[in-house]
């Protein structure tokens, strides 16, 4: 098989180490890899695959050089400078932060929904937010099916999706101590705040869904509406979803075409307690859904209970299934 020399910014983060990770589980065909972060982490050393890399800081000529493939994780404003830095020099980049999810210019991939937007790339692609790539798995299928009319979004998000410091405030906040990056204590507590707040009433990360799923769906007619909640769990992001169709569905056959469409797995046994929890399936790369049931209140909608890690599918395991795309399209 081919392999790729391939770029990492923001190695030493959360998500970064995590790329390092599943790279090395999918044992994808990589030649020459780099590390890129900022000066504080410059110099430090990581292991891949039994081999030892130096990580460099990242500056404007970190590109130049043989490199197919950079997996960014460094921030949006880290983002916005050098995507197009490194696109100008013949990188395609896989992005995850914001920074570019709604550039027309852009494709916004969930390689289970809509693989084929990558081969539009302009050098750029972009991961979409943590909770839209979990949502956009069961809503795909459902959404070719019984054509979705309306969504509810209601979210349950762990810490780790505010990287290192939400978690240092979670933990500090259990031994007592006062938070220092949330506005309010998380420990104990459930903050409906993510992102900042926007003139509408919103937040970012609410608008994030709401606009992200219009375009994954190529769908700038349906009704969304959401709710993004931070709740005190380490890692994994637990959904509500209310969806309401156009057409009648049978539940059983729905459950069915849950459990039988990529990258999903159906969790849902009530009687013996059964659905998805996100302490347990942190760690895991598919999108899990449970406690699927008619909504009685409309013609023809359901509830659904949707659990993914979100630093996994939610970012570093969609970004590299992008990347394994574009290998399998021979776009690198
Ligand atoms: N956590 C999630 O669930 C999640 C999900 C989806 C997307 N994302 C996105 O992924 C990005 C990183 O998140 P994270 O949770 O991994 O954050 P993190 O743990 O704080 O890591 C940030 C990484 O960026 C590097 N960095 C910071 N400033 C830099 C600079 N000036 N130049 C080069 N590298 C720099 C850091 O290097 P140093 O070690 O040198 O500081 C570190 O490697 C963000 O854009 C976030 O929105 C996160």
């Amino acid at each position: 098989m081919k392999k790729v020399n391939v770029a990492i910014v923001g190695a030493t983060g959360m998500v970064g180490r995590t790329f390092l990770k599943v790279l090395e589980e999918r044992n994808f065909p990589i030649d020459n890899l780099y590390l890129f972060s900022s000066a504080r982490s410059a110099g430090s050393k990581v292991e891949f695959k039994g081999k030892e890399y130096t990580v460099e800081e990242l500056n404007e000529n970190s590109f130049d050089r043989d490199i197919q493939i950079a997996l960014f994780s460094a921030g949006g404003s880290i983002s916005e400078k050098y995507a197009p830095i490194a696109a100008s020099k013949g990188v395609v980049v896989v992005d995850n932060s914001s920074a570019w999810r709604m550039d027309e210019n852009v494709p916004l991939v969930v390689p289970e929904v809509n693989p084929d937007a990558v081969k539009e790339h302009k050098g750029i692609i972009a991961n979409p937010n943590c909770s839209t790539i979990q949502a956009m798995v069961p809503l795909k299928p459902l959404n070719d099916k019984y054509n979705i009319k309306r969504i509810v979004y209601s979210t349950y998000q762990a810490v780790s999706g505010s990287g290192v410091k939400g978690t240092k405030d979670l933990e500090d906040g259990i031994k007592g101590l006062e938070n220092k990056f949330y506005p309010h204590p998380i420990a104990y507590n459930c903050l409906p705040h993510i992102d900042v707040f926007m003139d509408n009433g919103y937040t970012k990360e609410e608008m994030k869904m709401i606009n992200e799923t219009m375009k994954i769906l190529n769908d700038y007619d349906l009704k969304i509406t959401a709710t993004t909640v931070r709740v005190p769990v380490v890692n994994g992001h637990s959904e509500s979803i209310n969806v309401e169709f156009e057409k009648d569905f049978d539940i059983e056959e729905l459950k069915a075409l849950l459990a039988n469409s990529q990258g999903l797995e159906l969790v849902d046994d009530i009687e013996n307690n059964v659905y998805p929890t996100a302490f347990e399936l942190s760690g895991r790369d598919e999108v899990f859904v449970g406690r699927v049931r008619r909504d009685f209140s409309v013609d023809s909608g359901i509830n659904m209970w949707v659990v993914a890690d979100n630093i996994r599918k939610g970012a570093a395991t969609n970004a590299v299934q992008i990347a394994e795309l574009l290998l399998k399209y021979d776009l690198v």
